[in-house]
């Protein structure tokens, strides 16, 4: 059956971008430029970062060794927890003297903290000295914002609130000359009730397997080995595509490839991992044998107040069923603490799941109240020195757990998206 095709993907958008890149380039020749990204949050925002090295080392800027001396500096924030906002703030500040030292510093703030009303009406009362401010929806535009800025001299803001267009054929910079990571798909539908990523990051869009397979070709051609495939839930990968396709399919396509050795994905959503994924993973001998699986909670109490459309018992199941078929699994998770209405039975209940589940390793967090989230109105907001209490004991046990299964593996660097 075909489906209705929700996301317009553009090649020509980039050429677009590149026309002002190559126009960048030979403005600034002369100036030997340099710049320096700080990413905060998700492996999302890493890869993110490396479109937006991709776009300064063509129009000629050079990496600085820190901020402080750099003639681009930029900030792409997370908005996840409200810990990563503050240091923002901060780091913004400290930056008012380095531009006094260096009148023609640039600064740019871009990522998911940007797409908040309530972050731009701050900055633009209390934070002058920014130049460019763009958010998730327009990260390919850099160039362009850019070259506003130096013909108007002026402040440019521009926020997008929603985009359906993908725009394929970016340049970008890797870290590592031997593994990368690709975007599948962009957003979330979930609505978990306590994350902002589906406001910030907007509605689920999945790139067309054709772009994610010539896109990994042309990696390994240039010697990459090892790919890490993103999206915030990868389980909804295909499902607004015009032919029918799901991740386990793409799957399958990608592991096609000649010279690909490791394939590695992350978020799967645990309420819906399809059977047809287990088994692809299972026969397969690129795809790593390791599943990031956020539980978030072991209470099904507060799994229905998360929205998370599993429960203790069915997570469990889970765990059996991918344990049956792939016996050299690892799993890792995610888990809040201090979540609206949490009490000392939730905590046991969690506490039992990590003990069931035999997790490699696990993000713990506490519990941060994003304002616009159904959760941030919730009734029974715990408090702090009780939080910090639970969440020594969660991290307790995680740490025993993965002590126990240590062993030098793939998941060790990861960073959740989901
Ligand atoms: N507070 C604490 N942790 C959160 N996460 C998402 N939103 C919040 C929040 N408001 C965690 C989840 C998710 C990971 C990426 O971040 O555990 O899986
Ligand atoms: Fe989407 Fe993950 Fe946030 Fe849930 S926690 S809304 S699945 S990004």
């Amino acid at each position: 059956m075909k489906r209705q095709a929700q996301t317009a993907i553009s090649h020509e958008e980039a050429a677009r971008q590149n026309e002002i890149i190559l126009r960048l380039k030979d403005r600034l020749k002369d100036e030997s430029l340099t710049y320096f990204i700080t990413t905060f949050g998700c492996q999302m925002n890493a890869h993110d970062s490396e479109k937006l090295k991709g776009i300064l080392e063509q129009i000629g800027y050079v990496e600085a060794e820190n901020e402080l001396v750099a003639d681009f500096v930029i900030y792409n924030t997370c908005a996840v927890r409200e810990n990563a906002e503050q240091r923002v703030y901060g780091r913004i500040g400290h930056l008012k003297s380095a531009k006094r030292k260096n009148p023609n510093m640039i600064i740019a703030l871009c990522g998911c903290m940007m797409q908040q009303a309530t972050v731009i009406t701050e900055l633009k009362k209390k934070h002058k000295h920014i130049d460019i401010v763009f958010g998730t929806h327009n990260l390919y535009k850099m160039a362009e914002l850019l070259e506003t800025r130096l013909e108007t001299n002026h402040p440019v803001y521009d926020i997008w609130e929603a985009h359906k267009e993908i725009v394929e054929d970016l340049p970008s910079i890797r870290k590592h000359p031997y593994k990368a990571s690709v975007n599948i798909m962009y957003g979330c539908n979930n609505f978990c009730t306590y994350c902002i990523v589906p406001y910030v990051r907007g509605r689920e869009r999945s790139r067309l397997p054709v772009d994610i397979v010539n896109e990994i070709a042309g990696l390994v051609n240039d010697g990459v080995k090892e790919i890490m495939l993103l999206g915030q839930n990868v389980n909804s990968y295909g499902k607004n595509l015009e032919e029918s396709t799901s991740f386990a399919k793409l799957l399958s396509m990608i592991e096609k490839i000649d010279g690909l050795e490791r394939i590695r994905f992350m978020t799967p959503h645990p309420k819906d991992l399809s059977d047809e994924l287990i088994d692809v993973m299972a026969l397969s001998s690129k795809i790593c044998h390791h599943i990031h699986l956020p539980v978030q909670s072991g209470s099904s109490k507060l799994l229905k107040a998360m929205n998370r459309h599993y429960t203790k018992e069915s997570y469990m199941a889970l765990v059996d069923k991918i344990r049956d078929k792939i016996s050299d699994v690892t799993i890792t998770t995610d888990i809040i603490v201090g979540f609206p209405g949490e009490d000392d039975r939730d905590i046991e209940d969690t506490l039992e799941v990590i003990r069931y589940a035999e997790f490699a390793s696990a993000f713990t967090f506490i519990y941060s109240k994003r304002t616009g989230t159904p959760a941030a109105n919730m009734d029974n907001q715990i408090p702090e020195a009780l939080t910090k209490e639970r969440f020594n004991k969660i991290l307790d046990l995680v740490n025993e757990m993965s002590l126990k299964k240590y062993h030098k593996s793939c998941w060790q660097d990861l960073y959740s998206i989901g």
